[in-house]
């Protein structure tokens, strides 16, 4: 099948919106952010203001959004594949993912604080990441929410229920142990990973499990076979 054009006969740039609230997790979004782009994906970014001081307290980098391209490559670590990256500001309604007719493949939420996952699941668009999920939401797109609270209170577990009636995967930022991890990236990543997966995004950030009890005892290895 041939690439989507434009009215102009250019091929349409289809980002994965990557919305970062301000959840306890900053790690969790780094983490899909580079294997979004290690994918060969193209990533549309929106920090929430909240966003900026869990990415401080976590990180020590204040996140501005004069200078997101020199914070983003300190946060990942690496400025490979910033190309394929465009940053939104929180308080822009005017941006791209603001529009249905925006080119996107969808929007993954990490990490989502129970305000997202609420104003997500009443529809409230307080913010860009809010109204960029809605239009998720409309347009039938696959929307991700990585829900990061404890304990999760009866309001929240309604909204949550909510989303997922409305059609969004709600994957809690809850790693799994089986895949052999141990260290807190190997534990980010299975996170990550899961995120991707629910994206349908090829990876190989954590081992899969085979139907062999006892196979995390080895360790994460063999993580790196990408999986379709
Ligand atoms: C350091 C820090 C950690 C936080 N951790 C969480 C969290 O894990 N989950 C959560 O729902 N809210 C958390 N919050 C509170 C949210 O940031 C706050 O409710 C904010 O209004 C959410 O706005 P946003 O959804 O627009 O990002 C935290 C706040 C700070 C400053």
């Amino acid at each position: 099948m041939s690439a989507a054009k434009s009215a102009d006969g250019t091929a349409v740039r289809r980002p994965w919106v990557v919305g970062v609230s301000g959840a306890s997790g900053t790690p969790y979004a780094a983490s899909v952010i580079r294997g979004l782009l290690a994918a060969g994906e193209v990533v549309d970014l929106v920090v929430s203001r909240a966003a900026r001081l869990t990415i401080l307290d976590e990180t020590g980098i204040s996140f501005r959004d004069a200078h997101w391209r020199q914070d983003l490559a300190r946060w990942l670590g690496s400025d490979e594949g910033l190309d394929g990256v465009r940053h939104w500001a929180a308080g822009d309604f005017a941006a791209g993912p603001s529009s249905g007719s925006y080119p996107a493949k969808g929007m993954l939420v990490v990490p989502a604080t129970t305000g997202a996952v609420a104003g997500i699941a009443l529809g409230l668009s307080k913010d860009l990441l809010q109204r960029a999920a809605a239009v998720t939401l409309k347009e039938r797109r696959p929307l991700v929410v990585c829900v990061r609270e404890a304990p999760l209170d009866g309001v929240t577990l309604k909204h949550l229920v909510e989303l997922d009636a409305q059609g969004a995967v709600v994957l809690p930022a809850s790693p799994g142990f089986y895949a052999g991890g141990s260290t807190v990236r190997e534990l980010v990543d299975f996170v990550a990973g899961r995120v991707l997966d629910a994206a349908g995004v090829p990876h190989g950030m954590y081992r899969r499990w085979e139907g062999e009890l006892g196979a995390a005892a080895r360790g994460p290895a063999g993580a790196a076979d990408a999986v379709e």
